[in-house]
């Protein structure tokens, strides 16, 4: 028997069964599973033996594990890792509820295996499992899951393509939408793509890839911790955000949003492309003018380490604004206190095969967390009306998806759309 033959720990698997019979041959198993969710299928290779000359094996795959389990699901607020992937899938025609559930239930014990390093089911390279890397999946779901015969829960209002914003958009429709979406981010890109080849293929049956967006921030290990990461402009990038445990309300929703979002998230992608090649000709000035910011240290002009905070009153000798009235950052900054315009970024740099007789195909995933959808179009309404950024940038992609909130043991995600 070979390998592909046999389950993380032995256990005789059929392949034709996994192949052939794909989700609904699973289906049996995952549901069995679900209640319990206690599967525990090691799927590392056995450590060596520790040295004393650095961190075995396990200590590492220890160190390098998030919780599956919680309120919140991860790759949120957690710490982002340097990849990520972004794959939405469509739904097959006659798509239900009952096909939802089957989905979800294999997604969570999957998702919670994976994480815990452990090889699922349908894994036929359960080696792959043993590096981590800090493996996240987070879980969305798009408009149409509302619509589906027997999902229970009120779709929301915001939950579909944002308004149009003309001035900027240049959106391709392969980059847009989608009914589910799974974000997979790790530390390593192999563990990125073998948790996207064992999540879609088990999908397969019910739901199709619509598309796939590949991420990167900083390596990790390369950068002190803590270091803001640049993107592919070379800027200092992620300065002002929300911090896990003291702005959480900024990001999860709570009790006035519908029972299926509480502890969950709205989610905006937009692809951004960044024109590297005209980028290139702006002085030092106008960059950081465009920006309200320093290139080289990410300080605001009008202060001197990154995270001092912009003086939006300061002029210079002329009295003209030291951080012009177009900036990217005085026009993104909050303009209410509280949480009406703040929101999570976690963004991630792409850097695509350009298209021929072009040098560069790269821009930012522009991922983006908050309670309430509005907290994000309010500045996004401010920056695609006057932006000096926007000379360089093109929106081409955009996506809205619910994120529902975490799982607890023996729970299976999103499961209160149809409770
Ligand atoms: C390719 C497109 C973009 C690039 C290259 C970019 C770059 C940057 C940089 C370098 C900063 C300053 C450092 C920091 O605080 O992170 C910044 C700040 C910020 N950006 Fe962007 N950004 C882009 C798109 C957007 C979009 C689409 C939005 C929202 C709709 C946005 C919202 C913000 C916010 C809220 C801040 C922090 C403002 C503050 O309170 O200081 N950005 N951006």
């Amino acid at each position: 028997m070979t390998a592909n033959q046999r389950g993380a720990d032995g256990h005789r698997l059929d392949r034709r069964d996994v192949l052939v019979g794909g989700l609904s041959a699973l289906g049996g198993l995952a549901a069995g599973a679900a209640g319990g969710m206690g599967v525990a299928r090691s799927g590392a290779a056995p450590a060596p033996a520790a040295t004393g000359e650095g961190p075995t094996t396990v200590q590492l795959a220890e160190h390098q594990r998030r919780a599956f389990h919680g309120e919140h699901q991860l790759g949120i607020m957690d710490p982002p890792q340097a990849h990520g992937v972004w794959v939405a899938m469509d739904l097959v025609p006659g798509a239900d509820v009952t096909t939802l559930q089957r989905l979800m239930r294999i997604w969570t014990q999957d998702i919670a295996q994976l994480m815990a390093g452990q090889a699922p089911y349908a894994d036929f390279e359960p080696e792959m499992t043993a590096t981590t890397a800090s493996l996240t999946v987070t879980v969305g779901i798009g408009p149409r899951v509302l619509g589906l015969r027997g999902v229970t829960a009120p779709r929301p209002a915001w939950l579909g393509p944002l308004p149009a914003f003309p001035k900027i958009d240049r959106l391709e429709p392969h980059w847009s939408g989608g009914d589910l979406l799974l974000q997979i981010c790790a530390d390593s890109p192999i563990t990125v793509s073998h948790a996207q080849w064992v999540l879609t293929k088990e999908a397969r049956t019910i739901a199709t890839v619509r598309w796939v967006q590949r991420g990167f921030r900083q390596g990790h290990g390369v950068t002190n911790p803590g270091e803001t990461m640049r993107n592919l402009f070379g800027q200092v990038d992620g300065t002002v955000n929300p911090v896990r445990g003291q702005d959480d309300a900024v990001v999860w929703c709570g009790s006035s949003a519908p029972r299926w979002l509480q502890g969950g998230t709205t989610m905006v992608l937009r692809r951004i492309a960044m024109n590297l090649e005209t980028w290139e000709e702006a002085d030092p000035l106008t960059r950081d003018t465009s920006l309200g910011r320093r290139q080289t240290d990410g300080s605001p002009l009008t202060g001197r380490a990154e995270t001092d905070a912009p003086d939006l009153a300061a002029t210079n000798g002329l009295g003209l604004p030291v951080i012009d009235e177009f900036s990217h950052v005085r026009r993104a900054m909050p303009d209410a206190k509280g949480l009406a315009d703040r929101f999570l970024r976690r963004p991630y740099n792409y850097d695509d095969p350009p298209a021929p007789g072009r040098l560069t195909n790269a821009g930012l995933l522009f991922v983006a967390y908050q309670a309430e959808l509005e907290q994000f179009l309010a500045v996004q309404r401010r920056l695609a009306e006057a932006d000096l950024l926007n000379t360089w940038t093109t929106p081409i992609g955009s996506a809205v998806f619910a994120i529902p909130r975490g799982c607890r043991e023996g729970e299976v995600l999103a499961q209160d759309l149809w409770a």
